[in-house]
């Protein structure tokens, strides 16, 4: 499988109606062969930010390969539509949760290591982070440009709501990542 070919499955499937659960089922169907997954996104190297680890990005669709490092974790935040992640290696932890009337509720924490496929719909918010001895890679994949949609973040201390805005979310990963865990509410 070449990289074209993997954007071609996933644009296709995307153009559906619930293109979400369209895009799950191709990554499923890629957790039958994660080595000819990995190397078609071998060329990414997995860091250096999102502009580096983007391989496909349109209105409609982005696709990147994102590497978490060791004893990274994100602040709560959403993605401004649906996602879909594949993992390919390590450990990725998510804590799930929904919006309540007045800001986040826990609703669930998964462990996914390779192969494991995690979708969440536009109105889910997460945190992830890498909870092993190795960085954790993944194939994500959103239903629109993940890089303009507008988005939600929350401090991960006080848990007030922002509007996502890059420099201050990295400032909110790295007090995520230096808590015991992640926010339980
Ligand atoms: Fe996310």
């Amino acid at each position: 499988m070449q990289v074209h070919e993997l954007v071609a499955r996933c644009a296709a499937a995307a153009r559906g109606n619930d293109s979400m659960d369209a895009v799950r089922e191709v990554m499923e169907d890629l957790r039958g062969d994660l080595g000819a997954l990995d190397r078609a996104l071998e060329f990414i190297p997995g860091v250096g930010g999102n502009a580096r680890q983007v391989f496909y990005r349109s209105p409609d669709l982005t696709m990147l390969k994102v590497c978490f490092p060791c004893g990274r974790r994100t602040p709560p935040h959403d993605h401004g539509t649906w996602a879909v992640i594949l993992v390919l290696s390590g450990q990725e932890k998510n804590t799930l949760y929904r919006r309540a009337e007045e800001g986040l509720r826990t609703a669930s924490e998964v462990i996914l290591e390779r192969g494991a496929i995690l979708p969440m719909r536009a109105d889910t918010a997460h945190v992830a982070e890498c909870v092993g001895d190795e960085p954790a890679l993944g194939l994500h994949v959103y239903g629109g440009d993940i890089l303009e949609l507008p988005r939600r973040m929350w401090d991960p201390e006080t848990l007030d709501e922002h509007v996502y805005e890059p420099s201050v979310y990295e400032a909110f990963a790295q007090a995520a990542s230096m808590a015991q865990r992640a926010p339980q509410v």
